[in-house]
């Protein structure tokens, strides 16, 4: 999840790939799931990857009617332990929400829950965090209101939130970007400005990262030292490395195949 910092992410929240994964939105980078068997697999292992690094993951029960359910990030805003529950950008995914709200605010016992409401939009993946800097993709999934809500939760909490404009052809901001410590953001050439995320905070940089290793840029930093990252991307693999943090390689096929990234898998809370 892109809205904890690294000291933060203790706790993960997952959902079960259902049996429906095949008819999961796939329209940006995905050419559609062909192999459930594989994509539960694939599933198991990030969760084990999490587990191995001493995060405590709790598993929802899958729902066959919401295809793409496993993609939590999106159902979920939580900073600083507030909730802000986003009206999902896709109608296709609004139903997918009530059991994680219900989880999360189970979980937050005394927590402050916002709901978005009206004309808002916003998918939890159009956000990430840098140390106490936010960033949002206003895109196909996430509107001007949307956005509008999450600045009054962040200015309550004091906090700064920086809008990345997401060209059509990319799905979320996570979907091409992504935080693996507190002070770096990966992102891809050729998607985003030079200047797209602003002047940042002393010591921290975006590192750019080759335009076809778009997917790779979402990665998960976690407070162990490892960096979860996905299968195929040289750059990504070595630029972890040579930051002194350990990858840990997982094969992402199926779940890319439905637009999805390591992110998008999880809700840290
Ligand atoms: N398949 C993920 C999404 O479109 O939101």
């Amino acid at each position: 999840m892109a809205t904890v910092r690294l000291d933060q992410k203790g706790r993960a929240l997952t959902r079960a790939i259902p049996a429906s994964f095949d008819k999961a939105l796939a329209k940006f980078f995905g050419s559609g799931p062909n192999d459930i068997e594989l994509a539960k697999a694939q599933h198991l292992a990030y969760r084990e990857a999490l587990l191995a690094a001493n995060v405590e993951v709790t598993v929802l029960p899958s729902d066959d009617k919401l295809p793409d359910s496993i993609f939590v990030e999106d159902q979920a805003v939580v900073i600083d332990g507030h909730v802000l529950l986003p009206v999902p950008g896709h109608p296709a995914r609004v139903a997918e929400q009530p059991p994680i709200a219900e989880f999360v605010t189970r979980q937050l016992t005394g927590t402050q829950v916002c709901s978005m409401n009206g004309e808002a939009r916003m998918d939890g993946g159009d956000i990430i965090r840098l140390g106490d800097l936010f960033f949002v993709g206003r895109s196909s999934r996430t509107n001007d209101a949307g956005i509008k809500e999450l600045r009054d939760l962040l200015t309550h909490l004091g906090h700064e939130l920086r809008v990345v404009e997401i060209p059509g052809h990319a799905l979320h901001l996570t979907s091409i970007s992504s935080t693996p410590t507190d002070s770096v953001i990966f992102a891809p050439e050729g998607y985003l400005p030079e200047d797209a995320f602003g002047v940042l905070p002393e010591g921290c940089e975006v590192i750019w990262m080759p335009k076809d290793e778009a997917y790779g840029c979402n990665t998960i930093g976690l407070p162990n030292g490892q960096v979860l990252v996905a299968e195929g991307y040289p750059t990504v693999l070595a630029t972890v490395e040579a930051m002194g943090l350990q990858p840990v390689v997982l094969d992402m096929s199926q779940i890319r195949a439905a637009d999805g990234s390591l992110t998008c898998c999880s809700l840290f809370y």
